[in-house]
């Protein structure tokens, strides 16, 4: 072998001898994002004519006009109004109760896990396409989020950035006890969240973190579509909601607590948790309570619109359907109370309940119920992030984080339902993944 070759051989050895050998990697892309305006939600103001200076992955810097500087390409978004990309903090993304074939004891007994794997990314790709770029996945079969979330960040499939909860945690015959209600002889042979007692718990969070959940659910109440009795009762005790709590801000992870019934309220935000989910029947001490503590509420109030319309023709237990005409009506009149109390809110809407990709939907029903527009997307943008951990990352169109954004036609602090149609343009990580031709010039 002759020298020359031998040492070309030896470099290409080296560790990054490749990228030598190629040529120098790409330069990051370099955009400008111009539009008609941009609600700057983090400071809840609008900047006119705004330029969003973009480079690789980040936001550099936002001005108020100007010219795009030379060796940027220019995005001009015409008259459309510049958000940044939303957050739904709960979201079911693996799968997708109104795919069901009409007979819902035949999807329990005909569907596994394995079915909701395959198309976990049909529901991520519709929920980028909707303007969600972040979302919080509280409760997966088998981990199913974990490794969607994962598979996203490789670049492997389109979605949004994914917090994963990895299995939802329960009690035996509660909200996630798959076997309520069936023969004592059947049993489903799948990974379970199902756990009693303050060991079981501690465990059973310590399971989840260790394959690679970064957020903990669990259940602090009964729920409405599951097959138990009530509706809200508690069903865990003080010392199992205090040791989930605790075992899991141990491992630096923040805890959401699914509870519709007043007292599983009060007893999660007494245990500590970061969210209470649905919220359905908080009462004046729930609300004092979680004002004292900080504790977010995720009021999911757009979901008994689909239920009441579409879930008897799905083929639902009308037991079930029952348990929501107790909820829907209580938890928006109880979600107006929190928002005049200065209750900390969130958006979060259950997607997964209704179709993947309707999660704007949520937005008009906010309004409808109490909050400014500014407040609904604030909960949807910049609150959002506080309560994720990722204010550093994303929730505002801000020098340093990802350029996660959203164009939508009109101006939605003028009138919500601007947010009625599919975004107009959605980028994500400096990425370009929705473009709508017709609506945006070129
Ligand atoms: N996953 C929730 C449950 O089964 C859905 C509740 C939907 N209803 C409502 N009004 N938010 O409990």
């Amino acid at each position: 072998m002759r020298l020359p070759v031998l040492l070309a051989l030896l470099l290409l050895a080296l560790p990054g001898a490749e990228a030598l050998a190629n040529e120098a990697p790409a330069a990051p892309k370099r955009i400008a994002l111009r539009a008609a305006r941009l609600i700057d939600t983090a400071h809840q103001r609008v900047i006119e004519r705004p330029l969003v200076l973009i480079e690789g992955e980040k936001i550099v810097g936002v001005s108020g006009g100007g010219e795009a500087p030379a060796g940027m390409e220019l995005i001009d978004l015409g008259s459309a109004t510049l958000l940044p990309g939303f957050i739904d903090l709960h979201v079911h993304i693996t799968g997708d109760s109104t795919s069901g074939t009409g007979n819902y004891f035949e999807d329990i007994l005909k569907r596994s896990p394995i079915d909701d794997a395959v198309t976990a990314h049909l529901y991520a790709e519709r929920t980028l396409h909707a303007g969600f770029t972040t979302v919080r996945n509280v409760g997966s079969a088998e981990y199913i989020d974990v490794a969607l979330a994962r598979a996203i960040e490789r670049g492997r499939l389109q979605g949004p950035r994914i917090l994963p909860s990895g299995l939802a945690i329960g009690a035996t015959g509660g909200h996630i006890d798959g076997n309520t209600g069936f023969s004592p002889y059947l049993e489903f042979h799948n990974a379970t969240g199902v756990a009693d007692g303050v060991e079981a718990v501690r465990a059973k969070v310590r399971d989840n973190v260790k394959h690679g959940a970064e957020v903990i659910k669990f259940m602090a109440g009964a729920g409405v579509l599951s097959a138990e009795a009530s509706v809200g009762a508690p069903q865990y005790t003080q010392e199992e909601m205090n040791a989930i709590v605790d075992e899991s801000h141990r491992w630096g992870k923040r805890v959401a607590a699914h509870a519709h019934g007043a007292e599983a309220i009060r007893m999660a935000i007494l245990a500590g948790v970061d969210s209470v989910e649905h919220a359905s029947f908080i009462d004046d001490e729930g609300l004092r309570l979680a004002k004292q503590k900080g504790t977010w509420l995720v009021m999911d109030v757009y979901n008994d619109d689909y239920i009441l319309a579409e879930y008897s023709r799905l083929g639902f237990p009308q037991q079930m359907i029952d348990k929501e005409k107790l909820v829907g009506r209580t938890q928006r009149e109880n979600f107006r109370k929190a928002v005049h109390a200065g209750a900390r809110m969130g958006f979060g809407t259950d997607a997964g309940v209704y179709p993947h990709g309707d999660n704007r939907k949520q937005f008009p029903k906010m309004v409808e119920w109490g909050m400014t527009p500014m407040q609904a997307l604030r909960a949807a943008t910049s609150d959002a992030a506080e309560l994720l951990g990722w204010s550093d990352k994303v929730g505002a169109v801000e020098a340093g984080r990802y350029a996660d954004l959203v164009a939508v036609s009109g101006d939605p602090l003028a009138d919500i339902h601007a947010l009625d149609a599919q975004p107009l343009f959605v980028m994500k990580g400096g990425e370009v993944v929705v473009r709508d031709a017709k609506a945006v010039a070129p």
